[in-house]
This record gives structure tokens, C-alpha cells and sequence, in this order.
């Protein structure tokens, strides 16, 4: 098994007394990995990276990532992986995509860096192309680094539009970890014991299949979820529900007027929760009545993921007054971005705001590269037919085993809620969840945990995979829960 040999790199020639689900071919042939070693790795990680990266890692057995294309990637030992998560729905077009990557590196040889104090081509040409793929009036936009600067920023606009201070979130969202998302992010895990969260409140999320109220028609997804609905054709009783939580949060929690209300349009590290198809729509009105403004955070929901569209809050058929964007805007690059009105813009010109790295060259350049590759490469078109088959294959296997509970989402932005049993819907405990994901991971497959009790298994991937992929997936996953069954 020279981990050097080509043949190795395509699908090992399948073992006849194996009963491994075989990975799809792959002819891209890896570096050969020459660095330090993994117990020296795990040795610094303990010792010089802060003691989060030890408890952010994932697996018993770490994975030791080498190299990427598209969507793959390579371990140190030259094991292939299907990555389905992304490094958390952060890669959009591929691992390495090639056209990027030029772009990149012919950046990198002209220019790498100047600031706003000067004029530079790839700013312009970056902002225009990103403002066409956004609604009028949404076309003025701050270049960041990250998410979380882009959700501050967006809360220091909606405050100073406004004139108001509070802004509300959902449970069990998150948007975000510096000092101000963290009071935005509504998730216990995610909060540390400070002053936190001034002015920020959460009301109920609108979880049609977790939550107290839903149905089997709420959604916007292939699959709606097991549970039982009585609501005659058109009308949602769980939709007045939840929204009537949104009217007591108004009655209770926060000043009659307030600045701003922040959604993702699927909720991610949540759990790719979905909310009824009118909710935001009836949210954003209430809303406005109050005086603030309705901002998506499209940070993984953004660029084409959700299939159908390219923002997710076109498919809730509403138009936010601020987007914040990330993740996949850069194919893996740090850059972030708020997107607003020039009404709003206006507003937060009373004092001066300067971002040294935001929108630097070599971030406008790769930017700018990856709308162009969405378009070329048909990636939004790839997520909805890719997507929209797994979740029909896996809610199959929902049907199939009692421990799956749910499965939902658009086009790649996947979530598969583990369960208990479908009667109580009660969480899947950690050790389960562990013991399925590690495995899944063994056989080749990298995905992703989330919501609020780490009861969901994420599916992000770049947005390249394959139908090809999918099934290899779908047989990967099936024989973890059944192994899984059959070992209880
Ligand atoms: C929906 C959402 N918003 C904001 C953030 C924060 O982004 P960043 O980690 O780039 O600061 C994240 C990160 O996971 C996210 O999922
Ligand atoms: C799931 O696994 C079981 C047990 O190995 C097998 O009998 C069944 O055909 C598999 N189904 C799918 C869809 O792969």
C-alpha cells in the first residue's frame, strides 16, 4: 500500500471480502506528504495552540489533512476523504478550485496589498459584480474579514439607523463570536460567563420538527418532517404559533421599538433548522411596525448553497434590509461582507470606519473569481439536483431506522436530526452521535454535528459533489446506523 503509488489514490481496488461501500474514483494525484508527524503535531497542538483547538476537535482519532481538491482531501498517511462538511460550509466551489487558485496566485504577483486610502481595480470590479447579485435597493457593501465582523457591523449600522438598541435572534442560532455576535448567538456553548449581550435578546425558533408545533406540510424542503398535520390546505397553525412566541418577545422583552431583528434563513451550526415558509415573511413585517430593520445572515446559507436560489432569504420571499455574508464568499479565503441600502450606508457616516484588510486585493480578486466559477460551473444548479436527490435517499433511510429522525434542508445545506426514538423525538446522546460520526469518518466520509444538543449530522459540502458521491455517502451512512443498531 505505497501511499506514493497512483493507484492508491484512485478507489483501492475493491477487496472482495470487504463489505466497505466502495468511494467513487478520483484521479488527481496528491503530494507526498514529507512533514513532521502526527504525535508531534498532537504534542504542539496541545502545547502552543490554545487549549479551544483541543476542544473544538473533532474525532476520537483526529483527521490529519494534507491536502484538498475539490472535494477531496488527502490525510497525512495519503487516506482519501469525501469531504461533506466543508471545514463548516466554508468551501463553495472546490478544494483548490483551479480557476480561483489562478486568480489568487495572479493577484498575489501583482498586488497583495493596499488599503481604501487608495483606489484599486480589483475593489471595484469585486463590489459591482457582487452588487449584481443582489435585489435593488441591496447594493452598497463593506468588505470584511469574517463573519463575525460582518454581523458587528451589521448591528452597529441597524443600532445607528435606528436610533434603537435592541436587536433580536433565534435559540439556538449562532452568529458569530466576538463580544457583540456572541449576545446575537443564542446557544450556552457558545457564551462565556461576562457581561455579554447588551441589548440582544432570543425568542423561540420556529423548529418545526423539535419545536412544540409542526406538521408534515410547514417547510420549504423535499422532505417534511414525520410529524402529523391537521391544518387544512394553505394554513399553517404552526406558523401563528411561533409567530405568536415572536409577539410575546415583543410584549415582554424588549422596548416597543427596537433595531433590528437578525436571521439566518436556514439555521446553520444550529442544525439546519427550517422555519415555516411564511414565518419570516409575517416576522419581517412585525418588525418594521417597530422600527427596526430585518437582517439575513447569509453566511452559510449564501452563494448558491440553497439550490434554488442564491441567497437563501429569496426562497421566504422577503427582502432583508441588510445581508451579511462569509464563509463561502471566498471559497475558504478570510472575507466577509454587509450588503445594505444606501439609506442605511447613510447612517453610518457620523463617524469614520476603517478595515485595513477588508477587501484587500488578493480578497476581491479570489471573490470575484468564485461568483465567476458559481456561474460557469453551474454550482447552484450542482447543489439543488445533488442536494435535493440526498435528502429523497436519506430520508429513505429515515423511514428505514428508528434513530433518524429527521432530514431537511435546500439543496446542500443538509441536516439529519438524530433521535432517540421518533415517538419522543428526544435527543440522540453524544456517545451515539460520536460513535456513528466517528465511524462515517473511518469509511471515508467527513461530515458535520450541530444544534443545540449536537443531536444533527451537517451536510455542507463544496458545492462540486456528484451524484456519484452522493450514493457512495448514502452507503456509507446506511451501514454506520445499521452497525450501529445491530451493535446495541
Ligand atoms: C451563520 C453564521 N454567522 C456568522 C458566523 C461567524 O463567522 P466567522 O466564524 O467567520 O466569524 C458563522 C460561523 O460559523 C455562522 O455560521
Ligand atoms: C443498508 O445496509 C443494509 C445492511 O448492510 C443493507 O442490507 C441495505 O441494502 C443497505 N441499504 C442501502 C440503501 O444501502
Amino acid at each position: 500500500h505505497a501511499q506514493d503509488s497512483p493507484l492508491c489514490q484512485k478507489s483501492a481496488l475493491k477487496d472482495p471480502s470487504s463489505d466497505l461501500p466502495e468511494m467513487p474514483p478520483c484521479d488527481f494525484i496528491p503530494d507526498k506528504y514529507k512533514g513532521m508527524s502526527k504525535e508531534r503535531m498532537m504534542q504542539i497542538r496541545k502545547q502552543n495552540c490554545n487549549p479551544m483547538t483541543m476542544k473544538v476537535t473533532s474525532y476520537k482519532t483526529p483527521a490529519f489533512i494534507h491536502q484538498g481538491h475539490m472535494q477531496w482531501l488527502w490525510d497525512v498517511d495519503g487516506k482519501r476523504y469525501l469531504d461533506l462538511f466543508a471545514g463548516v460550509a466554508t468551501v463553495s466551489v472546490g478544494h483548490c478550485h483551479p480557476r480561483v487558485t489562478e486568480a489568487a496566485v495572479d493577484q498575489l504577483k501583482r498586488l497583495w496589498h493596499t488599503t481604501n486610502i487608495y483606489a484599486y481595480p480589483p475593489i471595484h470590479e469585486y463590489t459591482e459584480k457582487l452588487a449584481s447579485h443582489l435585489p435593488d435597493p441591496l447594493k452598497v457593501i463593506y468588505l470584511t474579514n469574517s463573519g463575525s465582523e460582518a454581523n458587528d457591523l451589521a448591528m452597529l449600522m441597524a443600532r445607528l439607523h435606528t436610533g434603537n438598541y435592541d436587536i433580536i435572534t433565534f435559540r439556538g442560532s449562532y452568529h458569530g463570536g466576538s463580544p457583540q455576535t456572541m449576545g446575537l448567538t443564542s446557544n450556552s456553548a457558545y457564551k462565556y460567563p461576562i457581561a455579554n449581550g447588551l441589548g440582544c435578546t432570543n425568542t423561540m425558533c420556529p423548529d418545526v420538527f423539535r419545536g412544540p408545533w409542526g406538521g408534515s406540510h410547514c417547510r420549504d424542503s423535499p422532505v417534511q418532517t414525520i410529524r402529523d398535520c391537521g391544518c387544512a390546505q394553505g394554513h399553517c397553525m404552526a406558523n401563528d404559533q411561533y409567530i405568536g412566541q415572536l409577539k410575546e418577545t415583543f410584549a415582554t422583552s424588549v422596548p416597543s421599538r427596537i433595531a433590528a431583528f437578525f436571521a439566518e434563513p436556514i439555521q446553520g451550526v444550529g442544525g439546519a433548522v427550517q422555519y415555516p415558509k411564511n414565518y419570516l415573511k409575517e416576522a419581517y413585517k412585525l418588525v418594521r411596525e417597530r422600527g427596526g430593520v430585518c437582517i439575513a445572515d447569509e453566511v452559510q446559507t449564501g452563494f448558491g448553497r440553497t439550490g434554488g436560489h442564491f441567497w437563501g432569504f429569496q426562497s421566504h420571499d422577503v427582502l432583508p434590509d441588510i445581508v451579511t455574508m462569509a464563509k463561502g464568499i471566498g471559497n475558504g479565503f478570510p472575507m466577509g461582507a454587509v450588503v445594505t441600502t444606501a439609506e442605511i450606508a447613510a447612517s453610518f457616516g457620523k463617524g469614520v470606519h476603517f478595515n485595513t484588510f477588508g477587501g484587500n486585493p488578493v480578497a476581491c480578486a479570489v471573490g470575484s473569481s468564485v461568483l465567476d466559477v458559481i456561474k460557469e460551473d453551474g454550482t447552484q444548479e450542482n447543489s439543488l439536483h445533488v442536494g435535493t436527490y440526498l435528502m429523497t435517499e436519506l430520508a429513505k433511510l429515515r423511514d428505514k431506522y428508528e434513530i433518524i429522525g429527521d432530514v431537511r434542508g435546500k439543496g446542500l445545506m443538509i441536516g439529519v436530526e438524530m433521535v432517540k426514538d421518533k415517538a419522543s423525538r428526544d435527543p440522540l446522546p453524544p456517545d451515539a452521535m460520536n460513535e456513528i460520526f466517528e465511524d462515517v469518518k473511518d469509511m471515508g466520509v467527513l461530515i458535520g454535528k450541530g444544534g443545540v444538543y449536537g443531536q444533527t449530522f451537517r451536510i455542507k459540502p463544496p458545492m462540486c459533489i456528484t451524484m456519484d458521491d452522493a450514493n457512495f455517502f448514502i452507503a456509507v451512512f446506511n451501514k454506520s446506523i445499521h452497525d450501529f443498531m445491530e451493535r446495541r
